[in-house]
């Protein structure tokens, strides 16, 4: 009865949990540097929906089932539309029948976009 035949191991297992310990260290330092680019990214995107161009998101989004000059395709036409502006911002917001919701969320893009349907002439 020497030396207790588990020891090594202990040694090993300390070490590892030793090296998990560092690197988790090391990767909360990586994480703080990744957080810290996504603020400078954040603000850029804050500029972005501060610019938000109803036209172009109109173009990308509501062509496809409304017509290229929104004047009725697969849904109806949009211009010259009788509908209230709260109506448009809720369509757009929500979906309605079988449009399904467009991912705006944010009330002064719903704003603009209702604002920029109400100019269609
Ligand atoms: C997947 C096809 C689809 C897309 C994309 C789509 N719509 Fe629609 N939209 C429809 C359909 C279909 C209706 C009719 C729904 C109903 O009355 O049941 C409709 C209805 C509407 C209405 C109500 C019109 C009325 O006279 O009742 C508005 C306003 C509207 N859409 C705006 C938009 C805007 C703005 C976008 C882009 C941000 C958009 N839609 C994208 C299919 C679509």
């Amino acid at each position: 009865m020497g030396k207790n035949p588990v020891v090594p191991y202990l040694l090993i297992f300390a070490l590892g949990i030793g090296l998990i310990f560092f690197m988790s260290l090391y990767g909360l330092d990586q994480k703080k540097e990744i957080a810290s680019q996504n603020d400078d990214g954040k603000t850029e995107e804050t500029t972005d929906s501060a610019e938000f161009d109803a036209e172009a998101v109109a173009q990308g989004k509501c062509i496809g089932c409304h017509g290229g000059d929104l004047s009725g395709g697969m849904g109806p036409g949009l211009v010259g539309t009788s509908l209230s502006k709260d109506d448009i911002k809720a369509i757009v917001k929500d979906g309605k029948g079988t449009m399904p919701a467009q991912g705006i969320t944010d009330d002064a893009e719903l704003d603009a976009m209702a604002d920029y349907i109400l100019s269609l002439k």
